[in-house]
């Protein structure tokens, strides 16, 4: 089977803030067509392990294929990320020296034509990274209200002429197709303003609502760092401002000791630092990297390893152990398994 190609976005930096080691355990959040995955494996070897996950079935089948040569040392599975600490528990894979969040959608994805997510190609207005998810970007285009439109397309979207266009959307409504939607924003702002297409921010918003994306990126980060174990790994890797600030935001946070406001004169909060910053500075891609692959452009790495003492980490990992354990025998009692998971924190 030929594999289709996505360039994977700043390769090198990303292994080396991971820190990635012979042996190590890591986790690919955002699996995609597998190039991040494919070369940790190979730093990783001997002895290396894999746990890759995408949330959209196509792409998994394609990683399949791709690192077909390392499945004895990969595990690749089709869930959503904001599951990450039941999905390790189910798979039992804890503790882990690296957890890699290369956020957004795959070229595979942006250029498959039935699929919705871009503006280039007719097709139905889906945009769902699994066919399992119920809204469409479709539904809400044509049951949403004027106001919650503009909302959307002005938070999600930062477009300045959100009003315009939600106003254009209800008066062309139903809508159902990507290039029906194109149509609709041009009438709505005019012609193409500087380098971005006028439908980009539209799409992108839209995208953002029907996936969830911004409050499953901060689920799973918080789950993420709880996951990562002695000097562990986050590694994640946004394309947009929104997803940038939230990783910006919580490496900030959880580097500091005491998260108090301003001008609390003791600390009143505390709060311990669980992370140290690896990069204070975000981490963007060469100018030759950015010829070579013009979607890296909008790129920003950011990392951090976490900090964690002898005994918190035995403590986890024996919870997260308890946790496998149960799973294997209670896995459908999800409140039994959340009744001993608290006894078992107290103790
Ligand atoms: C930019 S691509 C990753 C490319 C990959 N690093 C590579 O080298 O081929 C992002 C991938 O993350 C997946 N994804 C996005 N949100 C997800 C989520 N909430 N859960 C699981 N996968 C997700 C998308 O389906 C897409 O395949």
């Amino acid at each position: 089977m030929s594999v289709p190609t996505h360039i994977p976005v700043l390769l090198q930096e990303t292994i080396e803030a991971l820190a990635v080691q012979s042996g190590g355990r890591y986790i690919d959040c955002t699996l995609g067509a597998g190039g991040h995955a494919a070369a940790i494996l190979d730093r990783s070897s001997p002895g290396g392990q894999l746990l890759g996950i995408d949330a959209d079935p196509e792409v998994i089948e394609i990683a399949k294929a791709r690192l077909e040569t390392y499945s004895s040392s990969s595990l690749l599975v089709n869930e959503n990320f904001v599951d990450l600490e039941a999905i390790c528990i189910k798979y039992d894979f804890l503790p882990v020296h690296g957890i890699l969040f290369d956020l957004g959608l795959s070229s595979l994805q942006l250029n498959s034509h039935g699929r919705g997510f871009s503006f280039q190609h007719d097709a139905p207005l889906d945009m769902r990274l699994s066919p399992s998810q119920e809204v469409t970007a479709a539904d809400i285009i044509n049951t949403s209200s004027e106001a919650e439109l503009a909302h959307l397309i002005k938070t999600y979207g930062e477009e300045g002429y959100s009003h315009q266009i939600a106003h254009r959307i209800v008066q062309e409504r139903p809508i159902n197709t990507t290039l029906q939607l194109v149509r609709t924003i041009e009438q709505a702002v005019g012609g193409r303003r500087g380098r971005l297409h006028p439908a980009t921010r539209t799409f992108q918003s839209l995208r953002i609502a029907v996936n969830h994306e911004l409050e499953h990126l901060e689920t799973a980060l918080k789950q993420a760092i709880n996951l990562l174990g002695f000097e562990g790994r986050l590694v994640v890797i946004s394309y947009h401002s929104l997803e940038d600030r939230i990783v910006k935001q919580l490496m900030q946070q959880e580097s500091k000791d005491c998260i108090c406001p301003p001008g609390v004169p003791t600390c009143v909060c505390g709060h311990r630092a669980c992370l140290r910053l690896i990069n204070k500075r975000v981490i963007t891609p060469s100018r030759a990297e950015v010829q070579l692959n013009p979607r890296s452009r909008s790129a920003k790495l950011r990392a951090a390893e976490r900090i964690i003492t002898q005994d918190e980490y035995y403590r986890s990992a024996e919870e997260h152990r308890f946790s496998a354990r149960l799973n294997a025998e209670g896995w459908r009692r999800p409140a039994l398994l959340k009744k001993l998971r608290v006894a078992f924190s107290m103790l």
